[in-house]
């Protein structure tokens, strides 16, 4: 069956994701949605002229009507602004509530039945917003945050130890912004526990402290090297995961922004957990078992997500229904 994903943004996360989903061919269709239409269209026909060269057969439509939407298997939003240097995720809410209010809306009305990933930040808030003026079933609404901060957090760890990254292991949970929380205690390397490693003193207790630092605050520093924009390759290939365990039914265990109701002591709000992703969306939030400390900075950064949401609540008091 012929597979379409459409992209709703197409600036530098979403130019990427589509480049990115016709070199794996994942999909047979892409639809790049944008407001600044001459962007989406000509991301298109520049990634649909490199089809020759990479060989891929991949229709691809640059468009600012949502109706070209319809019939999506997968969508992944990235309409929004990105940040500036010195602004903080959280910044960033009053503008991007606004747009994703609008997104909401083109998805309800004409592709409703997709599973929807949405990486526009502050993210947990986001997401929770989307699924809220969606409509959409809590499954099929997802934030893409965890795998992202997973892989900065094991880059740091295989730059550190000079292991292959292929061979680390991790998760990050909670909230996609300065209280993350990267879990040590769930780390492999190499077939090994952190906790060995850090025993055998192949990395000191303040090298972890400072690997766990620089990963919470990894998007800033690129929003600052970069000066225009923020990060955009590992963004987009974290989302492809999320697309690929999807579409293809891989039932892959992903740290991804999932609803919960519930699990982790935690009811009605989005947050960075591990989610098994199949056919039907997000089939099962995994609760793993969390020390003090883990469960503690889980708490803390629990506790940022609900502050921001009430401030999303003082903009737009529809969302507390
Ligand atoms: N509908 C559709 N597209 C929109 C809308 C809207 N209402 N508002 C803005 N856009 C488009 C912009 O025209 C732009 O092309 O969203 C695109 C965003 O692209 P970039 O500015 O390049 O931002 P990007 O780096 O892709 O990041 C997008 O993802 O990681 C987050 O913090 C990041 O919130 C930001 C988002």
């Amino acid at each position: 069956m012929s597979k379409k994903i459409s992209l709703i943004g197409a600036g530098q996360i979403g130019g990427t994701l589509a480049h990115l989903i016709a070199l794996k061919g994942l999909a047979d269709d892409i639809v790049l949605f944008d407001l600044a239409v001459g962007l989406a269209k000509g991301k298109a026909l520049d990634i649909a002229q490199s089809s020759g060269v990479s060989g891929f057969n991949t229709n691809l439509k640059g468009t600012n009507n949502y109706k070209d939407i319809k019939d999506s298997d997968v969508i992944i939003i990235t309409a929004g602004v990105p940040r500036k240097p010195g602004m903080t995720r959280d910044d960033l809410l009053g503008t991007n509530l606004k747009i994703i209010k609008q997104v909401a809306e083109g998805i309800k009305s004409n592709a409703s039945e997709a599973f929807v990933i949405c990486i526009t930040n502050p993210l947990d808030i986001i997401v929770m917003a989307l699924q809220k003026y969606s409509g959409l079933p809590t499954q099929k609404v997802v934030g893409m945050a965890g795998i992202l901060d997973s892989s900065r957090f094991k880059y740091f760890l295989s730059q550190k130890l000079g292991k292959p990254i292929t061979e680390i292991s991790s998760l990050v949970l909670g909230g996609h912004g300065d209280t993350m929380v990267p879990l040590p205690n769930h780390t492999i390397i190499d077939g090994k526990s952190l906790a060995s490693i850090l025993e055998e003193k192949k990395i000191s207790d303040n090298d972890l402290k400072s690997i766990i630092q620089r990963t919470r605050k990894g998007g800033a520093e690129i929003v600052k090297l970069l000066e225009k924009g923020s990060a955009f390759y590992a963004p987009a290939a974290s989302g492809v995961e999320m697309a690929e365990s999807y579409l293809k039914n891989q039932k892959k265990t992903l740290p991804c922004a999932a609803y919960l109701n519930g699990e982790y002591g935690v009811k009605n709000l989005y947050a960075g957990v591990p989610v098994i992703i199949g056919e039907k969306g997000v089939e099962k939030v995994i609760e793993l078992k969390l020390n003090k400390i883990e469960k503690d900075n889980f708490d803390v950064s629990i506790k940022a997500v609900k502050e921001l949401f009430e401030s999303a609540i003082k903009i737009d008091s529809s969302l507390s229904k």
